[in-house]
């Protein structure tokens, strides 16, 4: 039958069919195109893991990234770094390191050896055989998961993606994420198969920043991957540079793993938390009972209280965990509940702060109070969440006169935008001061040169233990004896504050 015999609805019919067939033809051609460009993937990615001619993106270069961008250069990788953050890139492309523990020199050598490069260019990732992302995963306004970074990085980087390469998610965040917001997008975008024609893991980031003797080299890390394919690439790739490798069986394992090691800490530490008033009350010194309990060889492991928790992990990742928990309606009650006794912390410090400068007959209101550390931990420069910003708004409330001392923290913004520089610590700002609180125990503070000049000290880390002087009061202590230097000090202070004395009027 001639095409001109058939009539306009019969027409219509066979276009359809034609055009059905030519689409499978094309779906055919494609995946016959994807097995002839890339036909047996575990042995060419092997092989370039072997002879060291992979190429590594890392997306987000703060803390996390860029340890183990410089990590996977270091064991002879070609890595290439992608940060919206220009600022940044800039100094990393003049060989200036933004994070502590990693030294101008080293990325200079990297640098030279062009094996660690920057940009802002998602084009970037065309080149890469493994693109590791490690964007931040705060909470949002009504404190839940924001993985809106995520899916920025996820969305930038998919159009470039090449065939065969591994994606792994080092982000933070609840299970689910990464087969939800890290595979389905890419399949769907590319019309890719995971562990066919790409592969995606799983591999939580466990630094301790400031931490001597744990880096990304000797911390065991934990991976799952979205099928076989995907953990065997992924295993093989961090064990090529790293010395421990635990793999799981699920990308969803690993996620909870993380969730759950911080959780953990986020526990134990409100316990020891919610005990650090008890103790006071009782008149029981909590440093000694947690050293005591330390003696304990086995079935044991020390938490100490502080004036609160902070960084990107502990205040937040729980909340990642219970909101994954209730949108599958269980409720972890642990959390929440550690969650509001660590954040009562600050609250407490200040209370006892106030009750402590009243009972030496001065107010809160018009107190010159020195912070000493801003950093939410010893020996870092990081603000984030850190509760030494807490304590300083409440003071700041209540009417104190407040500032403060950090070695490693230069400045920081204020929640009315304005900047407050850090006092260089000296026998001068403890003399100033009515009341020093010592917010971070970083080994730069001469602990001994401030318990010498400062008329009070509230300690809320232990810092002083070793310190003469009956001038200091730790956190979760009774007070060490009377107040009678320390209320002479105070008062000679108020005296002398009449005549004007004047130092760092802030
Ligand atoms: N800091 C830690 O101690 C620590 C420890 C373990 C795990 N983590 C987790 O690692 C992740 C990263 O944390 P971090 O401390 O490195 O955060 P960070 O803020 O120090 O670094 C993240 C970097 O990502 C960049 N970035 C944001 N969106 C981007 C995008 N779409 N494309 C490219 N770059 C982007 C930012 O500019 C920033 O430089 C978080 O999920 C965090 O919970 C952090």
């Amino acid at each position: 039958m001639s095409e001109n015999s058939l009539n306009p609805e019969e027409k219509g019919q066979e276009e359809k069919e034609k055009q059905a067939q030519t689409r499978a033809g094309h779906r055919g051609r494609k995946q016959q195109r994807l097995k002839q460009l890339y036909p047996k993937p575990q042995q060419t990615t092997l092989q370039c893991i072997h002879d060291r001619s992979l190429k590594a993106v890392v997306i987000g270069l703060g803390y996390v990234g860029l340890p183990m961008a410089v990590e996977m250069a270091q064991s002879g990788y070609q890595v290439h770094g992608i940060d919206i953050d220009a600022g940044k890139v800039a100094k990393l492309r003049a060989g200036h390191s933004y994070i502590i523990g990693i030294e101008d020199e080293v990325l200079q050598t990297l640098l030279e050896a062009n094996r660690l490069t920057a940009g802002t260019d998602y084009a970037a990732v065309a080149g890469a055989d493994v693109i590791v992302i490690c964007v931040p995963t705060p909470l949002t306004d009504k404190h839940q998961p924001d993985i809106s970074y995520i899916s920025s990085a996820v969305g930038g980087m998919t159009p470039y993606l090449q065939l065969g390469s591994l994606v792994i998610l080092e982000s933070t965040t609840y299970p689910g994420t990464t087969e939800e917001h890290v595979k389905q997008p890419v399949e769907a975008a590319r019309g890719w198969t995971a562990g066919e024609h790409f592969y995606v893991c799983y591999s939580p980031e466990r630094v301790d920043p400031g931490s001597v003797h744990y880096g990304v080299k000797n911390t065991p890390k934990i991976i799952g991957g979205s099928t076989p394919a995907c953990l065997n690439y992924g295993t093989q790739f961090y064990g090529s540079f790293l010395n421990e490798v635990v793999p799981v069986s699920s990308t969803t394992v690993a996620e909870t793993a993380k969730l759950f090691e911080n959780t953990f800490r986020s526990v134990n530490i409100a316990l020891v938390n919610e005990l650090t008033p008890a103790c006071e009350q009782m008149g029981v010194d909590i440093w000694e009972v947690l050293q005591a309990a330390a003696t304990k060889p086995f079935g044991y492991m020390p938490f100490y209280p502080g004036p609160g928790i902070g960084g990107h992990c502990i205040p937040i990742d729980p909340i990642y965990l219970s909101w994954a928990a209730n949108r599958q309606g269980s409720e972890l009650r642990f959390i929440e509940l550690a969650d509001a006794t660590n954040r009562q912390m600050p609250e407490h410090v200040v209370q006892r702060a106030t009750a402590l400068l009243e009972q030496r007959g001065r107010s809160i209101r018009g107190a010159r109070v020195v912070l000493a550390g801003m950093a939410y931990k010893k020996d870092i420069d990081d603000l984030r969440e850190s509760p030494a910003l807490d304590v300083f708004r409440l003071l700041s409330v209540a009417g104190a006169d407040v500032v403060f001392t950090d070695p490693m923290v230069p400045v920081f913004r204020q929640d009315d935008g304005s900047m407050l520089q850090s006092r260089p610590a000296s026998p001068e700002l403890w003399t100033w001061a009515d009341l020093v609180i010592i917010t971070t125990d970083h080994s730069a503070f001469d602990y001994q040169e401030m318990a010498d000049h400062a008329p009070l000290i509230f300690d809320t880390r232990n810092a002083t233990a070793g310190c003469n002087g009956d001038n200091i009061v730790v956190l979760g202590q009774p007070e060490r004896h009377d107040y009678g230097r320390a209320q002479s000090l105070v008062q000679e202070k108020v005296a002398e504050r009449e005549t004007g004395d004047g130092y760092g009027e802030s």
